[in-house]
């Protein structure tokens, strides 16, 4: 349709139409099977509300969505198609790494081809939309969610953010294999206080600007569909309602045009945050902030009416809003094709088809992160006596708590990986359970076992590790420990799964602990009481077979560090583009009044950026090729500089290395943080092998805001920083 034949569509609606079409109700009020990503209780929606639904969120399979949209259109006096959306976070059902894991790969090509994996897998089922990407900025560990995002740094998730956008889209959403994507949370979601989920985002606006809007900018630049608005306050206005945030910062500013849907009834939301007195002030707030679509709360079925009525709000409003959602269905072809690319015989020939599984097994192999590994104790030989314990040994649990594939059987556990490669001379032992006994999971179960049970799985493992070279541990994060609605006062390994560590290298001096984790975790005893240590966050689908492949050397650990991980909670929030402070510290306890703890050495056990490879590699001193005599080199408003390092395989194996280059302003009208990643770049070298890496350092790579609040750089010195991880000091100096 033409945007003029939408335009008299929309004017023949009647408002109860108009208001349906800006409503978005659950799977569930359609199918019981359906996914269920929020509360349900709270939503009393009449049939004739249900029949006017303009989207549905949370329900899939071709099938079941093509008999829906059959008897949706049937009963719109207009026969308007549902737009269909779900949350295809890390896969459809061939599940990919997490997208904490994502942006530990660096690596926004497979980010793009697992997002393209995704979309043809989803689309296939039915799915027209999906809630990705989550690019909110994360610093604390404490937050549940931190494990949908990419990392604390906001031009890495912009970077990978902007792939899974094109991944998702490609040229044309209306194409084959392909759908809409949603950038969420906006704004600011994972600065959440204390790292507790929903609570109060406190930021001051330079810091709103400079570090937690980039990505979704990155997003919006490159064309994302959708945006989601978040469930937190910014000023002390929830997002959903936020005027300045978004009319202002992502309308005017950001020049977004397309459709903002709201969170999970977020609108609704606004009455407990007592800035709405009832769900029709929620409407006129939303409405007025530019909220295009409710999702599960009636407040715009309810509120719109009324409104019109009252004189608060003008039909244009509500027209502009219905044209957004009309459009994004005209640009999906919904109008022509309401199925778009809905097909079972399509089901059966993509979803888990070896070539996902291979993109899956790849994807999270490139995402593991080797931590340490004293005594070269890995790669493992095929040959060598290894025992692995722990209770992600044979878990199918392994894909973190925003992916919800079909049935588990499509899971490689770890076992099963270890067997596929062939290794001989390996015994297995579960070693203890998950959680301490009697520990209440967020869906409400309670694991309990007796103490017999438990010395009994405990003694397995310790009989395994004595008569074993080498004892591989796997031990990490219950899968319901991480997610929405799972921020935690620790971010420890769970007791149980520590006794067992410890137990296994009282008797066993090559221990490997391999951690299944969505979020940085207290390690600083794992690493005391193991030679190897490797993230390999939720793997999923080929789990067993990706960490099968790099532990016994096929391939390398690929990823490095996204977030910081502290020796203790008590640190956090932690990141390592903090500004200096007046008492900087210097990584030790011995010294006065400075910045700091007297109990903790103010340093991260594993900073951003940081990870290990198989082999070694050395960088040669940082030179900008523009310096000539000993002038510093000087970056004007269109003159660029190209900073180049030559780094080297030091070792005896192939390796790929995560080069990283950092800027420093060193001094600003506002205090500036003390570096700043600008780029990156994975470089395969063999053994011996030398390369030049170069990175090209342009003004506005060096913008912020100033004391005035304008976007700009200043004159100064600056130093450029080239090396594997945030703690590099291999540096060269420039002026602009
Ligand atoms: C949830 C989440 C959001 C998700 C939405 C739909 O509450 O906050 O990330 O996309 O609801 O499931």
């Amino acid at each position: 349709m033409t945007n003029e034949q939408i335009k008299a569509l929309i004017a023949d609606l009647s408002i109860e139409e108009k208001a349906g079409q800006l409503l978005q109700v659950a799977g569930n009020f359609y199918d019981k099977d359906s996914l269920t990503t929020g509360a349900l209780d709270y939503f009393k929606i009449t049939d004739k509300e249900l029949e006017l639904t303009g989207s549905i969120l949370s329900i899939s399979g071709a099938e079941k969505l093509k008999k829906i949209q059959d008897e949706c259109m049937a009963k719109q006096p207009h026969h308007i198609p549902q737009v269909f959306m779900l949350d295809i976070i890390n896969g459809y059902e061939t599940i990919y790494p997490v997208p904490m894991a994502q942006g530990a790969s660096f690596n926004p090509d497979m980010a793009k081809k697992c997002a393209a994996m995704a979309a043809i897998e989803g689309s296939a089922a039915g799915i027209h939309v999906t809630f990705s990407p989550m690019v909110d900025l994360v610093r604390d560990a404490r937050w549940g969610r931190v494990m949908e995002s990419t990392g604390e740094d906001s031009y890495l998730n912009g970077v990978l953010g902007a792939a899974m956008v094109e991944g998702y889209q490609g040229d044309d959403i209306k194409s084959k294999g392909k759908m809409g994507a949603c950038v969420k949370h906006f704004a600011a979601y994972g600065g959440a206080e204390g790292g507790r989920d929903y609570d109060t985002v406190e930021l001051s606006e330079r810091t709103l600007r400079e570090e937690y809007l980039p990505a979704y900018k990155a997003c919006i630049d490159d064309g994302v569909k959708l945006v989601m608005t978040s469930f937190n306050t910014i000023k002390h206005v929830p997002a959903a309602g936020n005027k300045w945030l978004m009319k202002k910062v992502l309308r005017d500013e950001m020049g977004f045009d397309g459709m903002l849907i709201s969170d999970y009834g977020a609108i609704v939301e606004m009455v407990n945050h007592n800035i709405a007195k009832d769900e029709v002030q929620a409407a006129e707030l939303s409405i007025n902030a530019g909220v295009d679509m409710d999702m599960m709360s009636l407040c715009y079925v309810h509120g719109l009416k009324k409104l019109l009525e009252e004189g608060k709000i003008s039909q244009e409003m509500i027209d502009e809003a219905v044209f957004r959602v009309l459009s994004l269905k005209n640009e999906l072809g919904l109008f022509d094709n309401p199925y778009k690319d809905a097909s079972a015989e399509d089901e059966k020939k993509y979803i888990l088809c070896d070539e996902h599984r291979k993109l899956a097994m790849e994807a999270a192999m490139d995402s593991f992160v080797l931590l340490e590994n004293d005594d070269k104790m890995l790669p493992l030989s095929k040959d060598e006596s290894v025992c692995f314990v722990g209770p992600f040994v044979d878990s199918k649990k392994v894909y973190g708590s925003w992916t919800f594939p079909s049935n588990d059987d499509s899971i490689v556990s770890i076992r099963q990986g270890i067997e596929n490669i062939g290794a001989k001379n390996v015994s297995y032992a579960q070693g203890s359970q998950f959680l301490s006994n009697n520990m209440k999971l967020k869906n409400g179960e309670i694991l309990t076992y007796d103490d017999e049970a438990k010395e009994k799985l405990l003694k397995e493992a310790v009989d395994a590790a004595k008569s074993s070279s080498k004892a591989v541990v796997c031990i990490g994060e219950h899968a319901q420990f991480t997610g929405e609605a799972a921020s935690r006062t620790n971010i420890t390994i769970p007791e149980e799964q520590m006794e067992l560590l410890r137990a296994v290298s009282e008797v066993n001096e090559n221990v490997v602990t391999l951690v299944v984790n969505g979020r940085p975790l207290e390690l600083a005893e794992g690493k005391k009481l193991s030679k190897a240590v490797m993230v390999v966050w939720f793997p999923g689908t080929e789990t067993g077979n990706a960490i099968a492949n790099v532990i016994y050397g096929n391939n390398e650990p690929g990823g490095r560090v996204p977030m910081s991980f502290p020796y203790t909670v008590g640190q956090e929030p932690c990141y390592y583009n903090r500004l200096k402070s007046g008492r900087p510290n210097n990584g030790t306890l011995e010294q006065g009044y400075v910045m700091g703890y007297i109990d903790q050495i103010d340093k991260m056990l594993y900073p951003f950026g940081y990870g290990k490879t198989y082999t070694e590699f050395e960088y040669s001193t940082v030179e900008i090729e523009e310096k000539t005599g000993e002038e510093k080199p000087v970056l004007t408003l269109d003159k660029t500089l190209t900073a180049s390092v030559v780094i080297t395989n030091k070792g005896q194996r192939e390796g790929t290395e995560t080069v990283q280059m950092y800027v420093q302003d060193l001094f600003g009208s506002v205090c500036r943080p003390v570096k700043q990643l600008r780029g990156f770049e994975k470089v395969t070298l063999a053994p011996g092998e030398s390369k030049k890496v170069s990175f090209v350092i342009k003004e506005e790579m060096l913008r912020f805001y100033n004391i005035d609040m304008e976007y700009t750089s200043e004159a100064g010195d600056f130093k450029v920083y080239i090396g594997p991880d945030s703690e590099t000091d291999n540096f060269a100096e420039f002026v602009i």
